[in-house]
């Protein structure tokens, strides 16, 4: 197509971008959560912590079902338009049927099989296409030059939904909890979900390389290889000089962000929210914390008072 509309607004726009979208609300409800777990095992804000705890973990609560559905929702969808890329995914070598679901193995590309798996009969079936005994293709269908690496989706793949799985039992057993107001008797849960902070970035993370890996060796499914994607006058040398030069930037702006996240995490839900500190300037974000730390008419006021 050569119609901008037609390219960005394609059907898997309503399934990627909701699973992205929930992704990122997903990780914004961990962070304060994780934020609030850590306060309380400080002994320190309370009164913000347990706010902070309650709403990551009940937003976390609703939005995680939502995004097994939307997960569910881009697997039909690669089912039905990337069908080696699903069969990488579940780690399917040959038809099956009906298909049963590989949970975990080590798939192995020179023998065309699974080392150490463990699935369950029928599962495949249920799960690509919603039936007791349908046929699901396997990857020796497909050219060996027109399949995807398999074990990078394969691994990945479950490492994001293994990612959810844990932030669903934090999420509903600290919801549960906080519902019976025990949470703060709960010191492992607690802990638990201070250091459950990295899950959704894991998953985000994983998900795109099951994404991108997974649709190889086409950077147009189908249509366009790779290979044939590459502009023609680009050198090894430029690409290496471009990378290093990102890899530079954002290395620093990654650790100036965190270093910057840390220390606000650090001082905490100091002063009054509405007037920024006496000589903080816009123009150095830092004398925002350090004019908190310092100023002497800054105090703390618990929330809700
Ligand atoms: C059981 C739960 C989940 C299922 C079944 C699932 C399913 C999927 C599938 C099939 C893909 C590949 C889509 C494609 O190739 O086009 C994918 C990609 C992705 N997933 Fe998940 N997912 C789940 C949980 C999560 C969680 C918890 C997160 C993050 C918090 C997440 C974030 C992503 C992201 C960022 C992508 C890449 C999307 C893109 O490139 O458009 N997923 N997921």
């Amino acid at each position: 197509p050569n119609d901008w509309s037609k390219i960005t607004l394609n059907p898997v726009l309503w399934v990627r971008f909701p699973h992205m979208v929930l992704a990122a609300y997903l990780t914004g409800a961990f962070c304060a959560a994780a934020t609030g777990a850590w306060y309380l095992l400080r002994g320190i804000f309370s009164a913000e912590a347990r706010v902070m705890l309650r709403m990551g973990l009940y937003f976390a609560a609703v939005l995680l079902p939502a995004q097994l559905v939307f997960g569910h929702f881009n697997g039909d969808y690669i089912h039905r338009y990337q069908p080696a890329k699903f069969a990488a995914i579940e780690g399917r070598w040959h038809d099956e049927q009906p298909a049963s679901e590989v949970l975990i193995g080590i798939p192995d590309e020179a023998a065309e099989t699974n080392h150490y798996s463990i699935s369950i009969p029928v599962l495949g079936s249920v799960i690509a296409s919603m039936s007791l005994d349908s046929k699901e293709v396997g990857l020796t269908d497909f050219p060996a030059q027109d399949r995807p690496p398999v074990a990078i989706p394969f691994f990945t793949f479950r490492i994001m939904v293994g990612c959810w799985g844990i932030m669903l039992l934090i999420a509903w057993f600290g919801s549960y909890l906080i519902h019976k107001e025990r949470i703060e008797h709960y010191r492992l849960l607690l802990w638990a979900t201070f250091l459950s902070f990295p899950l959704p970035f894991i998953a985000i993370l994983s998900g795109w390389v099951t994404a991108e890996v997974g649709r190889q060796p086409w950077v147009v499914y189908g249509v366009l290889r790779t290979a044939d994607g590459v502009t023609p006058f680009l050198s090894t040398q430029t690409v290496m000089v471009s990378l290093a030069v990102y890899c530079v930037v954002y290395t620093f702006i990654f650790t100036f962000g965190t270093y910057y996240i840390y220390r606000l995490l650090r001082t905490g839900p100091v002063g009054s929210l509405g007037a920024p500190p006496i000589g903080a300037v816009p123009n150095r974000p830092m004398s925002v914390i350090i004019e908190r730390r310092t100023t002497p008419t800054s105090r703390h006021v618990p929330a809700g008072e």
